[in-house]
């Protein structure tokens, strides 16, 4: 872009932004209204559960480790204790922070630990089976949190988690589904399959109910004794002896040396609203930030959801972030992240600049300054009667993690090793394409797009929001932020508009169903876009929002209605919103 167009955006920017945002009126249900509080989750259950913490008194923390613990028993594909994941959280008083309790590499962890004598990847050997596990966080992740900025006693917490798990809960169709969709695979593991499948070999099915007593006694062991039940008890022993005898490499000293990382969130400023997002060893918030720089100074509002311009400035900003995440980033006790570059809004002027404004970028003419998809993570927000606000995203990496379970301990466990490089230059299961900064060493998280964010207006919680999705968590948290802010819509229609993503490589424009119209589509096409998707594509992303003083920004400027709005996405059948 020239100076010239530069400068036209930019007053084009001013106009649009005086004017307000462009309003649409996509079908979506109403956001759910509360009062005091708001809890938007993909399992309705767990919903409910942190619904009742708030309003037995707890806060958003409370709610959000007790919503944690639930969804391990009532949400198997994502909610876990096996696995991990990241918090962030803003207190009434102003302060945010961010709890890192992702999983580590085992100690004895190599780089080149799924390759063969050739240098070739082992297919698969990163995402089945005990290789597969990187040492689980969550537990002593819900305990930080909880100990740290929690007002509720351990059991408290606990007791709802406890009590499905034991008494059980019945199956509706999303959860029948979601199951289905991953019997054949927990087949091949005894344990997982004594737990999933019914004596007849199919998983269990709507209606019907489904009991976890070893996960039961586990929880009532981390109930009763905190964390150490876990990671210095019989858990940690049966996944050690599991592992040992089945090709895995984790030892009780991995499990005795876990701890959380309490880190700074990255912080970055779009038109005025402060954004508080994940930081390394997440990508989320910097990518995030960075696309957010360069659509900065583009007239989105103007130019309007889902136009060809919106969409090109859309992509191209994309395609320049990926390039930088996939290269760039990694954990920061291993490598020294460019963060305040990519956060730099002078770097972002430089990008836009190379941006033509008529033609598609060449993602192979791109490259890196120094990593496929998978719904199965899955996020949560919460926000009380105080203002204090918190977005979880954990997981379990792909669909019920690595497809075992250690035998007693009713614990599926995580294949989040997959997020590391196995081998640069070579695609991971979301098609990333990842360098040195994100290999494999021991102690070492793997990188990670998970974007649990929140978003401030004059000091104030204005947004709770975050996805699953894999590497396209970043894109489906950025549009929702866009709808939101840009093109006006309401929480509930900014979470569920049709999305788009692109990440660099491969240099493809993923659409989903109806996200382009026919014309718009021939419309980038002749500027050199190619597609993937379209309307027979599966669905990605359960985005889970929270807005606060409206449920749109017009809404909002009339001045509003109820004090709190949320957003569970339709693509997640059995999830809900719930305010009181
Ligand atoms: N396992 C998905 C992510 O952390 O990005």
């Amino acid at each position: 872009m020239d100076r010239l167009q530069a400068r036209t955006v930019s007053l084009f920017t001013a106009f649009a932004l005086a004017l307000g945002p462009v309003t649409v009126h996509a079908a979506s249900p109403a956001p759910v209204e509360g009062e005091h509080g708001m809890v938007v989750t993909a399992q309705h259950l767990a919903t409910d559960v942190g619904v009742e913490v708030l309003k037995s008194g707890g806060n958003a923390v409370d709610a959000a480790v007790a919503v944690g613990y639930a969804l391990a028993v009532v949400y198997p594909t994502a909610g876990n204790i096996g696995g991990g994941g990241f918090m962030t959280i803003r207190t009434k008083d102003g302060k945010s922070t961010f709890l890192d309790f992702r999983e580590r590499a085992p100690l004895a962890a190599t780089k080149t630990m799924y390759l063969d004598a050739k240098g070739d990847i082992v297919p698969r050997a990163s995402l089945d089976g005990y290789l597969a596990v990187g040492v689980p966080g969550s537990v002593m992740g819900f305990e930080t949190a909880r100990e740290k900025y929690g007002t509720k006693p351990r059991a408290d917490l606990l007791a709802p988690a406890i009590a499905f798990a034991k008494d059980g809960f019945t199956f509706e169709q999303g959860d029948a589904a979601s199951l289905a969709g991953s019997a054949k695979r927990l087949a091949k593991d005894e344990a997982a399959a004594k737990i999933f499948l019914k004596p007849d070999g199919k998983p269990y099915a709507e209606g019907e109910k489904l009991v976890q007593p070893e996960l039961g006694a586990v929880l009532q062991a981390i109930s009763e004794k905190g964390p150490d039940a876990f990671y210095k008890g019989t858990p940690a022993d049966a996944i050690v002896k599991a592992s040992q005898s089945k090709g895995g490499i984790l030892s009780k000293e991995d499990f005795e040396q876990y701890s959380v990382r309490e880190l700074k969130p990255i912080e970055c400023n779009y038109h005025g609203y402060d954004i508080i997002s994940s930081p390394p060893p997440s990508s989320g918030g910097v990518i995030i930030c960075e696309i957010l720089n360069v659509l900065e100074d583009y007239p989105l509002s103007y130019l309007g959801y889902g136009s060809a311009e919106t969409v090109h400035a859309m992509v191209e900003a994309m395609r320049y972030a990926y390039v930088d995440r996939n290269a760039a980033l990694g954990d920061p006790d291993f490598i020294d992240n460019p963060v305040s570059k990519l956060l730099d809004k002078a770097y972002a002027t430089e990008i836009r600049e190379k941006i033509d404004p008529y033609k598609a970028g060449k993602s192979a003419d791109l490259k890196p300054l120094g990593g496929k998809e998978s719904t199965e993570t899955t996020h949560y927000s919460i926000i009380d009667d105080e203002g204090n606000a918190v977005a979880v995203t954990y997981t379990l990496n792909g669909s019920f993690g690595a497809g075992v379970v250690a035998p007693g301990t009713g614990i599926l466990l995580n294949n989040e090793m997959d997020d590391f490089t196995s081998k640069p230059g070579a695609a991971n299961l979301y098609g990333l394409v990842q360098g040195e900064a994100n290999a494999i060493a021991p102690k070492k998280t793997p990188l990670s797009s998970m974007s649990p964010t929140i978003i401030t207006k004059d000091g104030k919680p204005f947004m709770v929001i975050g996805s699953p999705g894999g590497s396209r968590i970043i894109t489906i948290t950025l549009e929702a932020i866009l709808n939101v802010i840009d093109f006006g819509m309401d929480i509930s229609q900014a979470v569920n508009a049709p999305r788009i993503h692109h990440q660099w490589q491969p240099d493809k424009v993923y659409l989903e169903p109806y996200a382009l119209s026919p014309d718009t589509e021939k419309a980038l096409a002749a500027m050199g876009y190619s597609f993937d998707g379209g309307n027979d594509a599966p669905l990605w992303g359960q985005a889970a929002g929270i807005l606060v003083g409206g449920k749109s920004l017009t809404d909002i400027a009339k001045g509003g209605g109820s004090r709190y709005y949320g957003a569970m996405d339709s693509r997640a059948a059995e999830g809900s919103a719930k305010g009181y």
